[in-house]
């Protein structure tokens, strides 16, 4: 599952924000900037006010607010970390007018419910934006491509629904973009990735969508970290999405209708999740797959592959449920080849 394979990245990431909002400075000392409380007092009042809210008083400076991290010196709002909560309500315009920060979290809250305000928009310093596993709907916005800084862009598993915008290639510093598990259709915009100005690879995850139609041909320029585009409608090619030379960790391209011959892709050195299961994919494992040391996830069972499974280097891991259901492939874990 997806859900899980990503999970523990973004964990270790929320333990960072928890660290950084450990700040070791006393926080009665930082003086909260009045525009940024009020902001703060109409997003409490526009979640109803609810009791998750009780440290946000009138009296006390805002910077001592639970789920706020301010800057030390201006005492301006830096980070606004939302995690397991039950409160309800849109996400109110009124969070456009944070002029400085730099990082929004939203994470497992059912009951936030509503479209992404365009007023996001306005956040020229936002660098890190996570909605995840909230009920907020609509389409994957086009303003977002404003959003000038934006470093990473996880809206992952809510209940957003259309086709992902091309302008999302504008955002030229992104390096991750996760939009897994919504009702995203459409094809997947050949835009994405191709105008970068930094130079660490990208991370694209649109697993579990209803996207069709086949990967651009430009991704095959894209040196990605990880690609995950499972479970969706996908045809065609992907075989241009390996290559010895990339920096790739992880492809999983399982659960489409993809379509394509294995046997003369070479495989990423630094590989270590290959996963192409419940497609329609033809020919014969590469033995250069033996030579990667840190595969630790293989699984290619439901296509039309053929051949002797090549054994030896991390081979041995993988159980026969990895090799099912195809042609006619053979030998260990299958029964050996006549
Ligand atoms: C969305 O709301 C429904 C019920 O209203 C709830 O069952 C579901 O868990 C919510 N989704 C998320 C990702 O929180
Ligand atoms: C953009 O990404 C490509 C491949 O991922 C890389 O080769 C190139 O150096 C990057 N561009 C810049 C300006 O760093
Ligand atoms: C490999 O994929 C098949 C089909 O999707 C699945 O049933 C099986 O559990 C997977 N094996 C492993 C080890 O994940």
């Amino acid at each position: 599952m997806t859900a899980i394979v990503t999970l523990p990245s973004f964990l270790s990431l929320l333990f960072f924000i928890l660290l950084l909002s450990s700040n070791p400075l006393p926080v009665s000392s930082i003086v909260c900037n009045h525009d940024d409380k009020k902001v703060l007092l109409s997003i409490k009042a526009a979640f109803s006010n609810s009791n998750h809210f009780a440290s946000w008083t009138d009296e006390s400076s805002c910077c001592e607010w639970s789920n706020v991290v301010c800057d030390g010196e201006s005492g301006r709002v830096m980070e606004l970390n939302f995690f397991d909560a039950d409160f309800h309500g849109s996400i109110p315009d009124a969070i456009g007018d944070l002029s400085y920060i730099h990082s929004i979290v939203f994470y497992k809250l059912p009951n936030v419910v509503g479209p992404l305000p365009s007023a996001i928009s306005k956040l020229k310093n936002l660098v890190y934006l996570a909605i995840r596993e909230t009920n907020i709907s609509g389409p994957v916005p086009d303003f977002l491509s404003e959003l000038t800084a934006l470093n990473q862009l996880d809206l992952s598993f809510n209940r957003l629904s259309g086709s992902i915008p091309a302008s999302l290639g504008d955002l030229r510093s992104l390096t991750s973009l996760d939009l897994s598990g919504n009702q995203l259709s459409g094809t997947i915009p050949p835009s994405l990735f191709q105008k970068n100005s930094t130079t660490e690879p990208p991370s694209l995850r649109l697993a579990h969508n209803h996207l069709t139609g086949e990967i651009p041909p430009a991704f095959g320029k894209v040196g990605f970290f990880e690609i995950d585009l499972s479970q969706n409608q996908l045809t065609g090619d992907g075989s241009f999405l390996f290559g010895r030379s990339k920096p790739t960790g992880t492809i999983d391209l399982s659960r489409n209708q993809f379509e394509f011959d294995l046997t003369h892709v070479e495989f990423p050195e630094a590989m270590n999740t290959v996963k192409l299961n419940e497609n329609k994919i033809h020919g014969s494992i590469p033995a250069q797959i033996t030579k990667l040391g840190s595969l630790r996830s293989f699984n290619v069972s439901h296509n039309d592959l053929c051949g002797e499974i090549p054994c030896g280097g991390e081979m041995g891991r993988f159980d026969e449920s990895c090799y099912l259901h195809n042609k006619c492939l053979c030998g260990k874990p299958l029964p050996p080849c006549k």
